[in-house]
């Protein structure tokens, strides 16, 4: 029965993505492919010192991909930067609420994955500079 809601929550982000989209202005952008089917996810970030002001996604790829994007994005959204940077494999799982086969957990992963990317990128990028 939770299970149920679980996967209809999927269903709707996935069908009614949240903050879906590319903003015109942005800080960090990075792309995340899962080679073993090739779905993408594009992550736009614009952070207001060290919190995530805004994240926008783009890209296309199966339910579980798109609507893990969907969940994860309205769930970061005002966050601390270093609190976004320690999540794993467990917060995302516990965030969707169901259980994942390995398979499946690199969709699950994906938007996370480009997220976190990103602001490594950036924080070496800084890091060069200074
Ligand atoms: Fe491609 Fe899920 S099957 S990301």
């Amino acid at each position: 029965m939770e299970d149920d809601l679980y996967a209809e929550n999927i269903l709707d982000h996935y069908n009614n993505p949240r903050n879906f989209g590319i903003p015109k202005k942005f800080d960090l952008n990075q792309q995340e492919i899962n080679p073993l089917c090739g779905d993408e996810i594009n992550i736009y970030l614009t952070l207001d010192n060290k919190k995530i002001k805004d994240i926008k996604f783009s890209g296309s790829g199966c339910a579980i991909s798109q609507a893990s994007a969907s969940i994860i994005s309205e769930h970061i959204k005002g966050k601390e930067i270093n609190e976004v940077k320690s999540y794993g494999k467990e917060d995302i799982l516990n965030l969707l609420g169901i259980s994942i086969g390995p398979v499946r957990l690199k969709c699950a992963l994906l938007s996370l994955k480009a997220i976190q990317k990103s602001i490594q990128k950036s924080e070496n990028e800084s890091n060069i500079k200074n």
